[in-house]
């Protein structure tokens, strides 16, 4: 029984009692007013218990919703402190793609890339099959947009006057599959790129929220990309000028010609088979491509004498490890590729020059160097001797293993080197 119905009742009862007094009908109508009054506080009372209620349910919403934000958040959070110098392009992108995948669950696929000159390149994708990443195309048919925007039936209403052969790598890709998509492009003064998200199953699948989400999504991979492609263009000028440096003996000693890339490329084989770190590669890289740079401040009579050397001459040819460190030692920055060519004509046994270093003193990319350093002039053709079969170059390094050369590291040569590696040089000395 209500609280509501045990009044009615009371007050009906009391109704019924006759005849009644004045006194009597005074204290009834106060009742029946008490209780009317009652009635609607009751009534009251019911209606801001369902307001209550009704609330109650919209904070319960709330809340999930906040949880909601909360876990977005917490991702993007950790995806932006997961973000190192290190990490590549591609796997920026494969990073950036899920994060927004699981930030706009909407979307079934998507892919990223960038604007390289006049074509676009596909760094990563989800939904897809790999032949996006494996073709480039043409910059003017990919949809390069510049705020983001949601749009319908994306292979059909765009696919029509692109060139068949492109056509077919969207199909086999699986783009047909496309129901809506919602576009942004990576940008800084112009458009280096885009991220695209893609509904399988929804002509309606993206909203304002998912747009203002994928547009922040934007801006973070601008920058990133922005600042890797500056680095990637400063990386490339410097090393520029180190093989513009490299090249500078190359002229002086007409027989060296493409002798340090090919030691530094050599090396650097070495260097990946032995788990070098990216820096380390890069000193390997710098010191192989540097490593005679001290000829320059050898005589050009003495460095491209077809006869045999004097001692005096000879002593004078080594002079150009001194040389060499003494440059680069000069160079901000260099100091250790500075060492690393200074004790490139090092031996094993002590016996090398200028410093007569034993073993594990020489510095280990020196003695990666000092291998590819014989292998590649054993392969060339010298003011001094003929050029020889890879064969004997491998036979020779591995007869000079524990005297000249670091016998470990001869095992991992002797392990990993293939023709492969050669046959172009090989084959333009006739000697393959
Ligand atoms: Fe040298
Ligand atoms: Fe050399």
């Amino acid at each position: 029984m209500t609280g509501t119905n045990a009044i009615e009742i009371v007050g009906n009862s009391l109704k019924d009692k006759k005849p009644y007094s004045e006194e009597m009908n005074y204290v009834l109508a106060s009742y029946k007013e008490m209780m009317d009054e009652l009635m609607s506080l009751v009534q009251e009372i019911s209606i801001q218990n369902e307001d209550i209620v009704a609330m109650n349910d919209e904070i319960s919403r709330s809340y999930e919703e906040l949880q909601n934000y909360q876990g977005k958040l917490l991702s993007i959070i950790e995806f932006l402190s997961s973000i190192v110098p290190e990490k590549s392009m591609e796997d920026f992108m494969e990073d950036i793609l899920e994060l927004t995948l699981s930030l706009i669950p909407a979307a079934d696929g998507g892919s990223g890339g960038i604007v390289e000159g006049e074509y676009f390149r596909y760094l990563a994708q989800r939904g897809y099959t790999d032949i996006l990443k494996e073709n480039k195309f043409p910059r003017d048919i990919i949809l390069l947009t510049e705020e983001p925007i949601i749009f319908r039936n994306l292979h059909n209403e765009f696919n029509s006057d692109i060139p068949e052969k492109y056509k077919r790598i969207f199909e086999q890709a699986g783009s047909p599959r496309i129901k809506s998509s919602l576009a942004v492009g990576l940008k800084t003064d112009q458009i280096i790129g885009n991220i695209f998200l893609d509904s399988f199953s929804d002509y309606d699948a993206f909203t304002d929220e998912d747009k203002r989400i994928l547009e922040a999504v934007s801006k973070i991979s601008s920058v990133y990309i922005y600042l890797k492609l500056s680095l990637q263009e400063l990386d490339d000028t410097y090393i520029g000028m180190i093989r513009a440096l490299a090249y500078a003996v190359e002229i002086k000693d007409k027989y060296t010609k493409g002798h340090s890339d090919r030691v530094a490329e050599y090396s650097l084989k070495l260097g990946e088979v032995l788990g070098f770190s990216r820096q380390r590669k890069r000193l390997l890289k710098e010191a192989a491509l540097l490593h005679d740079i001290g000829k320059i401040g050898v005589p050009d009579s003495i460095l491209n004498k077809s006869g045999s050397l004097t001692d005096e001459e000879f002593e004078q040819i080594k002079m150009h490890t001194v040389y060499g460190g003494k440059v680069l030692n000069n160079v901000e920055n260099l100091q250790e590729v500075a060492k690393i060519v200074r004790h490139h004509h090092e031996r094993w046994d002590g016996r090398g020059y200028p410093d007569g270093l034993k073993g594990d003193q020489i510095p280990l990319e020196s003695r990666i160097i000092s291998i590819f350093d014989a292998f590649d002039t054993i392969l060339t053709t010298r003011s001094y001797k003929k050029a020889l079969p890879f064969t004997t170059a491998v036979e020779e390094i591995k007869k000079n293993s524990g005297t000249q050369f670091d016998p470990e590291l001869v095992e991992v040569f002797l392990r990993n080197v293939s023709i492969d590696w050669v046959q172009p040089q090989c084959q333009n000395n006739g000697v393959l």
